[in-house]
């Protein structure tokens, strides 16, 4: 976005100067045009509605391409718009190659594409490699043991105890209960590590590798930029099917996932190759390069080692579930120095943040309103890539549905009596971009979540031209993250108290960019000048919407107070 923009101007001057040299090249030297960017995460049902069913749609979000302009951001990545029943709301698949009615058609996906890279927008699709629905036509055919279909899922036979049917072993799903499902016609379970009717791909058939990599081949060339790679850890289990040991003293009910050691159902070797095998594909087919992001909720080793099997982005998910409203900045500190030593040296690796996702509550929820800017803050301000979540840009909060409002399958398996801390409906209400019926996101009055009540005084039109807004902080945010010192400068991160973190950035001869957090609720004086070795006197480069610092003052370092919760970038 950034040199795109580069781009129009220099054509412009070298087109007053025939002496001019030729134009630079459009992105950082090795092509990865998304580093040091922010990647904005499109969740489709919720963005925009343009046909008025209460859905949102592709039209919808290339109606707001330019919206996009104006936050530049490298690059948006939609949660899946392939042919779905929608059981789990795109991440059941039953053609991996077709646009789902409900989201559009394959020329609006075109269209989409088109518009966006003529934006210098880079177009991220989900790929779910782990499951389809039980709604495929291979599944179908598996049931039916129809060849090569027979072995394209994980099937195994029923283990029979005292003449009675038992699952093969006692692998749970992530949604709660066995994660094996009999089937009648077939005779035998199937494996489902999410919903019943998400039953898991068997990848140790060549023939459907071969099937998934031509799908994902299918999509590069018709526009794709590149992958976010969903629930990639589980794509291949112990070829034994050995019980999972369970966790001592978990306190968790005995369907809970929590309940067992993952060692045989994730993070299996094959998986790293598969990633491998996906980058080679995808890199062979030539052209400008295409990122890969993966999903793995796995310890720190499992999810760096990606890097080493071609993912440009192993989601750091520390800001998501690692840590939460009452982490100290100690807690952050070592989080974040953990993140940073643990990428492996030597391979030109970026670090990355995620704010935000479909999956997980709110910002705003996990760390309350107060701090709804300090995440993005830190994304910003530390090296590499931040990944924000559609509505994070304007502080969105979460809505606690009710159990009969509730759809998400994680909340619905759940039951009346556990679904409030397992639905993810709460954080996927609508986009609120005005005060007009349901937000602006749609024309309809009902749309498929209920939006938050409170899109009256929170949305995008409140926020758009007030600097000291989530929006406006964010913008300047996004406009950080490419400057050089934040691309290439040294990084620090410093307890200036135990209550306040310092993330400091330095280039020589040039002032430092210093981020401060309150983690206290509480006023906190500090001298950060001497405790961080920065100048005595700073600028306000932007501060958190809870800070009663103004943007653009002059502040004495010496004798800093930062109200609770607060968060300021100096300059
Ligand atoms: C991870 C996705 O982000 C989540 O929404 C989905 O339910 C599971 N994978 C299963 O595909």
């Amino acid at each position: 976005m950034f040199h795109e923009s580069v781009i129009v101007c220099f054509v412009a001057i070298a087109a007053l100067s025939s002496a001019a040299p030729p134009p630079p090249p459009s992105s950082s030297p090795s092509g990865e045009w998304w580093r040091d960017s922010f990647i904005y995460q499109v969740y489709p049902r919720s963005f925009k509605d343009s046909n008025g069913d209460g859905i949102g749609d592709l039209n919808g979000v290339t109606s707001k391409l330019d919206y996009f302009v104006d936050l530049n951001i490298s690059a948006f990545w939609l949660s899946p718009i392939f042919k779905s029943p929608m059981v789990d709301f795109g991440y059941d698949i039953s053609n991996f190659t077709a646009i789902d009615p409900i989201f559009g058609t394959t020329n609006d996906f075109k269209k989409l594409t088109t518009e966006a890279h003529a934006r210098g927008l880079k177009v991220i699709l989900d790929w779910v490699p782990n499951h389809s629905s039980d709604e495929h036509p291979w599944f179908e055919k598996s049931i039916k043991k129809i060849k090569p279909y027979d072995d394209y899922y994980v099937w195994k036979d029923a283990k029979i105890i005292n003449g009675t049917r038992h699952p093969p072993n006692n692998w749970l799903s992530i949604f709660l209960g066995s994660a094996w499902e009999w089937n009648d016609k077939r005779q035998q379970y199937y494996l489902h590590q999410f919903a019943i009717k998400q039953p898991d791909l068997n990848f140790r058939n060549a023939a459907l590798r071969k099937e998934m990599e031509d799908a994902l081949v299918f999509w590069v060339k018709n526009g794709a930029d590149g992958f976010r790679i969903d629930s990639i850890p589980y794509v291949y289990e112990d070829a034994q099917f050995r019980d999972e040991p369970i966790v001592p003293n978990s306190g968790k009910p005995a369907d809970d996932p929590a309940t067992l050691k993952h060692i045989y159902t994730i993070d299996q070797i094959e998986t790293y190759q598969l990633v491998q095998a996906w980058r080679n594909a995808i890199d062979s087919l030539g052209g400008e390069k295409k990122i890969l992001m993966t999903e793995a909720y796995t310890s720190l080793p499992n999810t760096v080692k990606y890097y080493e099997y071609g993912s440009n982005v192993p989601f750091n998910f520390m800001f998501v579930t690692g840590l939460n409203n009452h982490s100290t900045a100690l807690d952050f500190k070592r989080s974040i120095d953990g993140w940073i030593n643990n990428i492996p040296k030597g391979g030109n690796y970026i670090a990355n943040w995620v704010v935000d996702n479909h999956d997980n509550p709110r910002v705003t929820t996990r760390f309350g309103s107060l701090r709804a800017d300090q995440n993005s803050m830190l994304a910003a301000v530390l090296p590499g890539l931040g990944v924000i979540y559609n509505g994070d840009e304007i502080g969105m909060e979460g809505l606690q549905l009710s159990w009969k409002q509730t759809v998400d399958p994680q909340g619905c398996n759940a039951g009346p009596e556990r679904y409030a801390s397992l639905s993810r409906d709460g954080e996927r209400t609508p986009f609120q971009w005005d005060t007009t019926t349901s937000a602006g996101f749609s024309t309809s009055n009902i749309t498929w979540l209920p939006v938050n009540p409170n899109y009256k005084t929170l949305n995008l039109a409140a926020q758009k031209n007030v600097p000291k807004s989530h929006y406006g902080i964010f913008k300047k945010l996004v406009a950080l993250k490419s400057s050089e010192i934040i691309k290439s400068g040294e990084l620090q991160v410093i307890l200036a108290t135990d209550k306040v973190l310092g993330v400091v950035r330095r280039l020589p001869n040039t002032t430092p960019i210093v981020l401060l957090i309150n983690f206290s609720n509480d006023a906190i004086q500090i001298d950060a000048s001497a405790w961080m070795n920065i100048p005595s006197n700073m600028s306000v480069y932007t501060s958190s919407v809870s800070s009663n610092i103004s943007l653009g003052a002059h502040l004495d370092t010496t004798s800093l107070k930062l109200n609770g919760a607060s968060a300021v970038i100096l300059a």
